[in-house]
């Protein structure tokens, strides 16, 4: 089966515009930042610009907490500005996706405030209230955000349900104005010109019925409530009713955030039908790496086995084949840093040798790559020592919770964990320069910079033809000439399934066949893959080819 949409063989780079580039020195990304970079942007090679959310928000989550959805946040620009950087993204190719965040609103929307005011207000059936059990919260969900999902509001005497902080209530997509609403909003967007839309934890919208408690552990002081509440019984409805009101008038590109998904869902959400979604990502190889307590959830310091990944990305690369299209990426704003947590950033050496070879991973398999600003650099996490370094409120939450309250970790290994997993290690401004605040502002940034920046940063990077800049610009061109990479059959090499250090996969269509063979650790290891004497060796990381033998983190794929 031919993939031909024009997104199945783009690469989309997303954008945190807090952390991008500031213009008018008040130490926040802004819109004119973007507008100033999109020739570097450009020159990485990348069809789509992804941007998190750039509308007005009070940012008590980064503006995943918006109180209008048809204004710019004052601190990045105004809607001339982004007029502008819209042209610049066409003018130069390219082309825009915005963040779509409608499983919640901020309690400052507009919506909230007059739903908030008493039982009979029209828009009172926009958010999910209900009354309290006995004194307590109606029921036993936890929030993303460490706590009840539950806030309790005087003004009724009820409760309204927030899954992420309180300050985000949840949409009621119960109620078909709600959902008009959204998909009025969504058209707007697309009449300035708005390419596509990355959807906010969207399989997270349909409640389930009578909103019944969730499995809990003894640990756990409120229940995870995700395997509950995601991919809810309406929400293929949902999603294809937003289909025909909003993307199937338009020639767009649309990812949906997808928590919990499991391939089968994928191949619902994302089938090659196209009557939901494009794409979504999914989160199991993030999940990897958790602790097996879910009270704890992703704080460890376990390190992801290769086992474990290639049998995930296999998976994901197999189930999908010929059903559904997969989005691949290592990085994002809520995610640490690949070459942190799945390479290796304790010499220059290596931090160079396995960001290139994770990105050869990834980037050599079928589906949409996506490039999180920095990885293309080689950006690591920041380690920051002290919780007062931290920003972001889940991290900061999770350690109130599970070191003050609950006692389940001391503090000095939750320090230890945060420094792995913070989001913050994701939003530290990009780094652009040696010179103060990485080039990224001329005053004290809202997000820390990265220790690392006098070392790795953009103008390094552009100025040595061996970065990983450039090697991303390969693999960019790459996929954009060699149609197996978009359409060609996956498989692992025969024998490769129990290999704890090389991951050896194939893509072949009826002309070309890629061997791709990846070293996932920093040890010299021997082994012999039939390579024919005809094979080109189309991309690697080292200089020279020694066959058989595989350095450490090294990559190569052979063409033939
Ligand atoms: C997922 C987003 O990626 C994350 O940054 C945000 O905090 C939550 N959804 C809530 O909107």
């Amino acid at each position: 089966m031919e993939n031909n949409h024009w997104w199945n063989k783009s690469v989309v780079y997303q954008i945190y515009p807090k952390s991008f580039q500031d213009t008018n020195h008040d130490g926040i990304g802004d819109l004119r930042g973007i507008i100033n970079r999109l020739d570097y942007i450009k020159k990485l090679g990348v069809d789509v610009i992804w941007l998190n959310p750039i509308y007005e928000s009070p940012q008590v989550d980064n503006g995943y907490d918006i109180s209008n959805y048809e204004a710019i946040n004052p601190t990045l620009g105004n809607m001339a500005d982004f007029q502008e950087l819209i042209d610049g993204i066409h003018e130069r190719g390219m082309k825009l996706v915005m963040d779509l965040v409608v499983n919640h609103t901020s309690d400052q929307h507009d919506w909230f405030k007059e739903s908030r005011k008493g039982k009979d207000n029209p828009y009172r059936d926009y958010y999910i209230w209900r009354d309290g059990k006995e004194g307590k919260e109606p029921n036993n969900w936890g929030s993303y955000f460490s706590g009840t999902a539950w806030k309790y509001d005087d003004e009724t005497d009820q409760y309204y349900l927030h899954l992420f902080a309180p300050e985000q209530p949840d949409l009621n997509w119960e109620n078909s104005q709600v959902r008009r609403s959204v998909y009025d909003m969504m058209n707007w967007w697309a009449a300035k010109g708005v390419d596509g839309f990355r959807m906010d934890v969207i399989n997270l919208i349909s409640k389930p019925a009578g909103l019944p408690d969730a499995d809990k552990n003894d640990d756990e002081k409120y229940a995870n409530v995700e395997p509950l509440v995601s991919n809810g019984h309406r929400i293929h409805e949902f999603l294809q009713e937003m289909n025909k009101n909003v993307m199937s008038k338009h020639k767009m590109i649309t990812v949906g955030e997808t928590p919990g998904a499991t391939p089968e869902d994928a191949e619902k959400y994302a089938s090659l039908d196209n009557k939901e979604l494009n794409m979504v990502f999914q989160f199991e190889h993030m999940g990897l790496d958790s602790n097996p307590n879910p009270a704890l959830g992703k704080w460890d310091d376990r390190k992801t086995s290769l086992k474990d990944l290639r049998a995930n990305l296999t998976k994901w690369q197999e189930k999908l084949y010929g059903k559904a299209w997969n989005s691949l990426y290592w990085n994002n704003h809520d995610q640490p840093r690949v070459v942190s947590r799945f390479g290796n950033d304790q010499t220059e050496d290596y931090r160079v040798k396995s960001a290139k070879m994770l990105a050869t991973m990834t980037h050599m398999m079928q589906g949409t790559p996506y490039i999180y600003e920095g990885e293309e650099i080689g950006m690591t996490n920041a380690y920051f020592p002290k919780l007062d370094d931290y920003v972001d409120l889940e991290s900061i939450n999770a350690y109130h919770q599970l070191v003050d309250d609950q006692h389940l970790l001391d503090g000095k290994t939750m320090m230890k964990y945060i420094a792995l997993h913070s989001r913050d290690n994701a939003r530290t401004p990009m780094q652009w320069d040696d010179s103060q605040y990485g080039g990224f502002s001329d005053h004290t940034p809202w997000e820390k910079v990265n220790p690392n920046y006098k070392q790795v940063n953009v103008k390094n990077a552009l100025a040595d033809k061996d970065s990983i800049f450039y090697y991303y610009q390969k693999l960019i061109a790459l996929r954009h000439t060699l149609p197996v990479i978009t359409n060609g059959k996956y498989a692992l090499v025969p024998g490769n399934e129990e290999d704890d250090q090389i991951f050896a996969y194939t893509r072949q269509d009826d002309q070309t066949t890629l061997l791709v063979i990846l070293n996932y650790t920093d040890e010299t290891v021997n082994r012999h893959y039939q390579v024919p004497v005809n094979a080109k060796l189309l991309i690697s990381n080292y200089v020279d080819d020694q066959n058989d033998t595989i350095r450490p983190y090294e990559a190569k794929v052979y063409q033939y």
